[in-house]
């Protein structure tokens, strides 16, 4: 039986659609082939010339010029639109009006968010007010961004977060000492391997290990979130507030300390850690 299609179809199982009617065009004799290939080519000459005319005539009228940006933001259109050579391809113009449109709930909620760049499918932003922090709320509108961006802008695969970050520092000296391994030491990765604001995750016989490089000041956890125990390591590093934010419920921990600033009865599980010729060295108890 065909399966029945309405304008109600997405995008993406359009695309599908085109795709597979693409491959299967591809096993056709080469007669049929070329056949099949006219008339794809024929409908969108017609396509094109329809549109054409009509984004010219909308963009001489002042509303018209309105209406067409709003068109533009719906990702179908501007697919259409682009395939056609009619727009060119502008993620940045396109996420600064996506976050347009979420800033009067950003600051209803008293925050905002400042679209610096979209460069190699990364958005750069600033983020002020209860969008910054390690509130529960601060998580929630930040998803929130994180999401419209990346469903309304394909080209945008992931959002991060530019702070004013202080000078890089050496390494603590006081944790230049030799590893006892007798002690239980557990060899972890070269320094290099974990940079400034990322994590990285060990195992060991003892549970998972979280390493956590902030401004160049390493520190060492248990993986697991004080709440409910899940992993750690797909959370939020927020260097300028120096917090962690665990990507399951959005508990937010200082990282210095491990003490958790949602709940303050709860607290990471903290370990030593050292490093000897640019290696990491973790105790888990
Ligand atoms: S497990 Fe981390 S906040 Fe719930």
């Amino acid at each position: 039986m065909t399966q029945s299609h309405t304008v109600a179809d997405d995008l993406e199982s359009v695309a599908a659609r085109v795709d597979a009617a693409v491959a299967a065009v591809a096993k056709l004799e080469p007669s049929a082939q070329a056949v099949a290939l006219e008339l794809k080519q024929a409908i969108e000459a017609f396509h094109k010339l329809a549109l054409t005319t009509m984004v010219r005539h909308l963009k001489q009228d002042p509303r018209g010029k309105e209406l067409l940006l709003e068109l533009v933001a719906d990702p179908a259109v501007y697919a259409l639109l682009v395939m056609h050579g009619i727009v060119r391809a502008d993620p940045l113009t396109r996420a600064r009006r996506v976050l347009d449109n979420a800033r009067p709930y950003m600051q209803s909620h008293g925050g905002d968010a400042e679209l610096v760049d979209v460069r190699d499918g990364v958005a750069y932003l600033r983020l002020h007010g209860s969008c910054n922090g390690c509130s529960l709320s601060a998580f929630t509108l930040r998803k929130h961004v994180e999401e419209v961006l990346l469903r309304e802008v394909p080209e945008i695969s992931r959002l991060e977060v530019l702070t004013d970050q202080p000078a890089p520092t050496i390494l603590r000296p006081e944790a230049q000492m030799s590893p006892d391994e007798t002690k239980g030491w557990v060899r972890g990765p070269a320094v290099s391997e974990v940079p400034s604001g990322q994590m990285m995750s060990i195992p060991t016989e003892r549970g998972n290990v979280l390493i956590v490089n902030l401004a160049n000041r390493l520190s060492a956890y248990r993986n697991a979130c004080a709440h409910q125990g899940r992993p750690l390591d797909g959370g939020m590093l927020d260097p300028e507030n120096g917090t962690l934010t665990c990507p399951w419920h959005g508990f937010c921990f200082d990282v210095a300390s491990g003490e958790c600033l949602t709940a303050p009865q709860a607290q990471l599980e903290p370990f030593p850690l050292r490093v000897v010729d640019g290696i990491i060295w973790v105790r888990p108890q």
